[in-house]
């Protein structure tokens, strides 16, 4: 085996479509990262529909694929093995990325490799700030939402979880509630930016109980519960009401993912971590008062903070694509057997999550 490896990422376990290629010497280079969003297909329907999107990522992975390569000025026959989300994920979806890349695999003899989708999200860190393990990752989207420790690229130890709704799931409703665009996440913050935070009260859902573990159902029947109460009294919600409430919701999201964290990091740093670190991924992750939040703890705890741009805080392949080297390079690859996973947590030894989020069933 040479000393450059250049690996081929597929994605397409939720309503994103993408592929990337990433080169791996000393350091790994994304040569190309190409995303295909389905948001529009789904818009109206409140949320990601199976079928729609398995049949969209069918449709798009060869001219994604072709994309990638294009941008990265290779062809197929200068990659040396083709990575491609197996799980967890709609299982649609991760079939249609399973079946091209066997597929591809078959046509060209490159080695494949299943890559856990959790894992590209957890590993991020290491290929764009070579981040050294141990370091604690805070995932927040809109379909997951956990703590890892990530102890090595196959050793991850889960310290919590939500326990119902992923975050961003939560801004998405509270968006809907509101009357505000998708994805809800933007809008909620665009809209907080002039509210005052302490209008309603609203919860902080298992903050009374110990250990990692989350919930933010509650807060959005709260939202519900507030927003139908002010739609009696005035026959509709101005803009005042749309920014406070926005500003409450986003008040409280914070304080739950600021003091889980907390705790978190004070499990983590018993392992005396060389290098201390708090990486965050995922959509949420974008949100300015939420990271501000995490910095100052971080500060606080002398622990670095570290965030991926966010075109690599969203799923993307270039994530999926670096697993699949780390993996190449130590010969770790799998055979046309493969099967795709609708579950797969990182940490086997972890209790199951409960509830499912907009990836279904969550890891
Ligand atoms: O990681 P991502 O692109 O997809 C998955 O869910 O896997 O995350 C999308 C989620 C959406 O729910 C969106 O509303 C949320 O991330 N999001 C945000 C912000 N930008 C995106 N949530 C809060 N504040 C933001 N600025
Ligand atoms: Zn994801």
């Amino acid at each position: 085996m040479t000393d450059t490896l250049t690996v081929l990422g597929i994605e397409s376990s939720c309503d994103d479509t993408a592929a990337a290629v990433v080169r791996l010497n000393s350091t790994a280079t994304v040569l190309s990262s190409v995303v295909y969003g389905q948001t529009g297909l789904h818009a109206d329907f409140g949320g990601v529909v199976p079928e729609i999107a398995a049949r969209a990522h069918a449709e798009k992975l060869d001219h994604c694929i072709e994309e990638a390569l294009t941008q990265a000025k290779l062809s197929l026959t200068d990659l040396d093995g083709i990575a491609v989300t197996a799980g967890p994920g709609l299982i649609g979806g991760v079939l249609s990325g399973v079946m091209c890349a066997k597929g591809l695999s078959a046509a060209t003899g490159l080695p494949l490799i299943g890559v856990n989708h959790l894992a590209g999200h957890a590993l991020t860190p290491c290929l764009t700030d070579n981040v050294a393990f141990p370091f604690l990752m805070l995932l927040v989207s809109g379909g997951h939402c956990q703590f890892l420790i990530a102890n090595g690229p196959d050793d991850f130890k889960r310290l919590g979880g939500t326990i119902d709704d992923a975050p961003g799931e939560a801004f998405d409703k509270t968006a809907r509630i509101l009357g505000l665009p998708q994805p809800g996440g933007p809008s909620v913050e665009q809209a907080a930016k002039i509210g005052d935070p302490k209008r309603f009260k609203l919860p902080r859902p298992l903050l009374d109980r110990p250990g990692c573990d989350m919930s933010f159902s509650g807060l959005k029947t709260a939202m519900l519960r507030a927003r139908d109460g002010i739609v009696l009294e005035k026959q509709g919600l101005t803009k005042a009401d749309q920014a406070d409430l926005s500003a409450g919701f986003q008040a409280a999201i914070t304080d739950v993912l600021v003091e889980k964290s907390r705790r978190a990091l004070t499990e983590y740093l018993t392992l005396r971590p060389a290098t201390p670190t708090l990486a965050v991924a995922g959509g949420v992750a974008a949100n300015g008062q939420i990271r501000d939040g995490l910095q100052r703890l971080c500060a606080e705890l002398g622990v670095a903070f570290t965030a991926p741009p966010l075109a690599l805080c969203t799923d993307n392949a270039a994530m999926i694509a670096y697993v699949g080297l780390t993996r190449l390079a130590n010969g770790d690859i799998d055979d046309l057997t493969l099967s795709a996973r609708p579950r797969w947590p990182l940490d086997s030894t972890a209790a199951p999550m409960l509830g499912s989020g907009k990836k279904g069933a969550k890891a």
